[in-house]
């Protein structure tokens, strides 16, 4: 498969019809029968690829070309996500350019022509595919929150969301980083598969408009610590970064093989 073969692969299981801003082919070319993929790809991933007799790379996280500059505007999907729970668009995409504002700032000081550099002095293929696969962990984590029955606790969210086998197996556990495990889940919002987490605006922004419960793969302490102070009685779950990015991650591995391609994982929480 070629490394946009591999990319529309990713966009189908998600069901996707645009390549995400973040996500793109680097180096075009056939990855060949053994690729390596890692959630994170530096120059030294490419030459552990080299040492491993795999003949192209999958990375996650975007690991450089216009999809590293552009990865701020996936920020947006976290709009949608906040229309589809009833917020209206106006104010959920008046919490996103704050959010937006950050990345960008953070994504234009990036050197983001060193890696794909490097991967084409190696003559080594490379692909990043970062949201189509996010995506697929964010349904896997709605079809738990869809499952929860009428009056569930923040506890029973979180057990429900361990036994994920990623989860479950990851080092980090599900935590809860506001609220308590004994208060009511209420209504849950899933915010996962748009660029990052959401952090204070998005989460805030949640909670003024009705939901009772935000799920992150991940969020700073500093966010957390600000909304604690603004909305005590809300809840906010975080599965862990890597944990979750595995959810999404898996699926796409196995349609790898299924199709005879041998995939190095690296760094990804088996399930
Ligand atoms: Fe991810
Ligand atoms: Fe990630």
């Amino acid at each position: 498969m070629t490394g946009k073969e591999t990319l529309e692969l990713a966009l189908e299981l998600a069901g996707l019809t645009e390549v995400p801003a973040d996500s793109g082919v680097l180096v075009p070319g056939d990855l060949g029968e053994k690729v390596l993929f890692s959630i994170d790809v530096g120059v030294g991933e490419l030459l552990l690829a080299r040492e491993l007799g795999a003949s192209g790379v999958i990375a996650h996280h975007p690991p450089g070309g216009l999809p590293r500059l552009r990865w701020h505007e996936v920020l947006w999907r976290h709009a949608e996500l906040l229309s589809r729970y009833g917020v209206p668009e106006g104010e959920a995409r008046a919490a996103v350019a704050e959010l937006v504002r950050e990345f960008s700032a953070r994504d234009h000081l990036s050197s983001y022509g060193h890696v794909p550099a490097a991967a084409r002095a190696l003559g080594l293929p490379l692909v990043g595919i970062h949201t189509p696969l996010d995506e697929l962990g964010r349904q896997r984590l709605a079809a738990v929150v869809e499952g929860l029955p009428e009056g569930a606790t923040v506890g029973e969210l979180v057990d429900r969301l361990s036994a994920l086998p990623e989860l479950a197996a990851a080092g980090t556990q599900v935590e809860v980083r506001l609220g308590a495990r004994e208060a009511p889940a209420g209504r849950v919002a899933v915010l996962h598969g748009a660029g990052t987490n959401g952090g204070y605006p998005v989460a805030a922004c949640a909670f003024r408009n009705g939901l009772d419960t935000v799920i992150y793969i991940h969020c700073s302490d500093q966010a957390a610590r600000k909304l604690a102070d603004e909305f005590p009685r809300k809840n906010l779950v975080v599965t862990g970064h890597i944990a979750a990015d595995s959810l999404g991650i898996n699926p796409f591995l196995e349609a790898l093989r299924a199709r005879g391609m041998e995939v190095i994982p690296l760094g990804v929480v088996p399930r």
